[in-house]
């Protein structure tokens, strides 16, 4: 049991910000349907304002009508944009709206920060390129910058077989598919399901997709605007959930939380160290269920075996689910986690760095680690600060963990925690209260 000097708790009833995967995609199709609706819930995170202002920049009309509620009317032509659009620190506004300006045919330079500009984009020149984009990437190992040539013709269809599971890359080619003649086919397969917020929003506004493979069937013209109420992040919520269940006698429930069914590894995980959580879906709203969690923290015991199949339904929730793992008797193996060494930093080196400044005996593999879990385990005294290369979610997973410890952790970027979650402090604080 947890020393009992250390009585923290995390209780409360709370509703999160809204999810950043919907949040981006409500934005961008939004743009592209016929029409005019609202977006209630959006992310207030810094990665979906990118994506905000990129639409703007290529002439979207986009408006603020109350907090976090913006009001989209779509369905126009975009216009080549006057300066480069700045992706900041975020993958999918880079990708996905590299599909739709492939589609559109537009001149257009893409930009990112730091991280950013060194994370993979191979993957979306490949079948955007056999779609028929002129696309130069000016980074080292084709990184952004991103340079879009102007393109008269349209976009051919293809089949094409993602190498890995990415929502992301699926995305990107689905949005460019939205552009094609209708004769044109567009199949994509997966080599595992990822998360499929693009095909349901499509769907849901009119473009239908079908699956087992991916088939686009709808174009941009179907699109039909649809009013959106984003549910709150359960890759936000896993925070709150994993600190729930390491600090027994916790009590939380999360409402209108998203229950998206690729996304819930982390409540399968949380039920393998034995951690009491219950979930109802309560409702649906473009063609995505929402509902309740609730977490009552007590012992943890059991294994923790994240296998490669696994790995898309929690990508995300891997530093928090290695934190839960620290805390729960039994054995913690990840494998076939590569995808994490291109995240906002290389979390699997970044996370197997903390494991060894925690003093914790863990096993290196290429694609993952395992170490002994321990419920009573002690967190050290820590004096160098703790590297989180400026990545929101390493930030996040050592705060969770910083409440299992008596000294206070010395953890460095806390201010990045503005890229999915800016009120994670202030929720932070309402919950111990
Ligand atoms: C996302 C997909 C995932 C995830 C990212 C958001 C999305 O990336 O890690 O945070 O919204 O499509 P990949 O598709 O590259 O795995």
């Amino acid at each position: 049991m947890q020393n009992p000097l250390l009585a923290r708790t995390l209780r409360g009833t709370l509703t999160l910000p809204g999810d950043k995967s919907i949040s981006h995609r409500a934005l961008m199709f939004l743009s592209l349907a016929r029409g005019t609706a609202d977006v209630q819930n959006l992310s207030s995170g810094k990665d979906v304002l990118s994506t905000l202002t990129c639409l703007q920049n290529l002439g979207a009309n986009i408006a603020p009508i109350g907090q976090n509620a913006w009001r989209v009317t779509g369905g126009q032509a975009f216009l080549a944009p006057s300066k480069p659009l700045d992706c900041g620190n975020s993958g999918t506004t880079m990708r996905l709206l590299s599909g739709i300006i492939a589609g559109m045919g537009l001149p257009a330079m893409l930009t990112g920060d730091e991280s950013l500009s060194q994370r993979p984009m191979k993957r979306i020149i490949e079948p955007l390129t056999q779609m028929g984009a002129v696309v130069q990437a000016l980074g080292t190992n084709q990184s952004a910058p991103l340079h879009f040539l102007q393109r008269q013709t349209p976009l051919r269809g293809v089949h094409y077989a993602m190498p890995v599971a990415s929502a992301q890359v699926k995305s990107a080619i689905l949005l460019a598919g939205l552009f094609t003649d209708p004769a044109e086919s567009v199949v994509i397969e997966e080599p595992v399901p990822s998360r499929d917020h693009t095909e349901r929003m499509l769907a849901a506004l009119g473009a239908q997709v079908s699956l087992t493979p991916i088939t686009l069937i709808g174009r941009r013209a179907d699109l039909l605007s649809q009013d959106i109420t984003i549910p709150g992040d359960i890759s936000s919520a896993a925070f709150w959930l994993v600190g729930a269940a390491i600090l027994p006698g916790s009590n939380l429930i999360i409402q209108q939380v998203s229950l998206n069914p690729t996304r819930l590894g982390v409540l399968k995980v949380l039920a393998m160290a034995g951690a009491s959580v219950t979930a109802e879906e309560t409702l649906q709203n473009v063609g995505e269920p929402y509902g309740n969690i609730q977490l009552h923290g007590g012992a943890l015991k059991g294994d923790i075996t994240i296998t490669p199949e696994m790995v898309p339904e929690l990508i995300d929730e891997i530093p928090i689910l290695t934190v839960l793992g620290l805390f729960t008797q039994g054995m913690f193996t990840l494998h076939g986690a590569e995808e994490l060494r291109f995240k906002e930093s290389d979390r699997l080196k970044a996370l197997m760095e903390t494991l060894k400044a925690l003093k914790v005996d863990f096993t290196a593999y290429p694609d993952g680690f395992s170490f002994e879990g321990n419920p009573d385990w002690q967190v050290p005294k820590v004096e160098t600060p703790l590297a989180t290369h400026h990545d929101h979610r390493l930030v996040m997973a050592l705060e969770i963990l910083n409440l299992r410890s008596f000294l206070p952790l010395p953890i460095e970027g806390k201010e990045w925690v503005s890229i999915s979650y800016p009120g994670f402090y202030e929720t932070l604080s309402r919950l111990l209260a």
